[in-house]
């Protein structure tokens, strides 16, 4: 098979773990069109996971949540975090998920998608959220989604009441499957640098 239809595998992080979440529908259409795009894209929710509060004690790497969470993003050749924007920031879940990763991220493209009430998607949570992931050794790409108006954004099935975001989520998915299948290359080819 050509490199360019291997399938990628490309779990989605749903970072709302709130009660009445709306999160859950954009990471629902995020999976939809990772698959029609011929990709795996389980849904990582942090709120089935529970992980706890990084602390670092040794037992927390044996955690079921922390081994699922962990394994899903060892075997991922890239990854789409979804945030909502919680004051300004991505949410304290995201960053706690975070904190219990070691190397499963490092020189893997991923994608930051944001929420938010507001017009604007969430992008304050996107921003921050790349930074803290280039400190994984992640390579976040240039494209995110930006779901704003969550309120009317989804039907109450759930759809996109606004069809139009399928494709900017299609533009994303096509940037990011190029730069997975160049970095799987790359990992697979090329010697590291000394500084890992
Ligand atoms: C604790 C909290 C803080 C929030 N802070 C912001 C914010 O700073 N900016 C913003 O645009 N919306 C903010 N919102 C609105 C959320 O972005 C909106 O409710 C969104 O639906 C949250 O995602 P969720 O439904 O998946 O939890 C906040 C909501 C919560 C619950």
């Amino acid at each position: 098979m050509p490199e360019n239809d291997v399938p990628l595998v490309v779990p989605v992080i749903l970072g709302s773990v709130r009660d009445a979440r709306r999160s859950h529908h954009a990471a629902r259409v995020l999976h939809d069109r990772l698959e029609a795009a011929g990709h795996e894209a389980p849904i990582l929710d942090l709120r089935e996971l529970d992980l706890p509060i990084f602390t670092g004690a040794d037992e927390q790497d044996s955690h079921p949540g922390v081994v699922a969470f962990r394994a899903a993003l060892a075997r991922s050749d890239a990854s789409v975090w979804l945030s909502p924007e919680y004051n300004h920031a991505y949410t304290g879940a995201i960053k706690n998920a975070i904190d219990h990763v070691g190397d499963e991220l490092r020189r893997k493209p991923v994608a930051a998608c944001g929420l938010s009430g507001a017009g604007h998607g969430g992008i304050r949570a996107t921003e921050a959220l790349k930074a803290v992931l280039i400190e994984m050794r992640a390579l976040p790409i240039r494209e995110s989604v930006h779901f704003g108006d969550a309120r009317n954004l989804f039907a109450e099935d759930g759809s996109l009441a606004r069809p139009e975001f399928n494709g900017r989520v299609d533009t994303m998915i096509a940037d990011l499957a190029w730069h997975a299948r160049a970095l799987r290359w790359a990992r697979a080819t090329l010697p590291l640098p000394d500084r890992r």
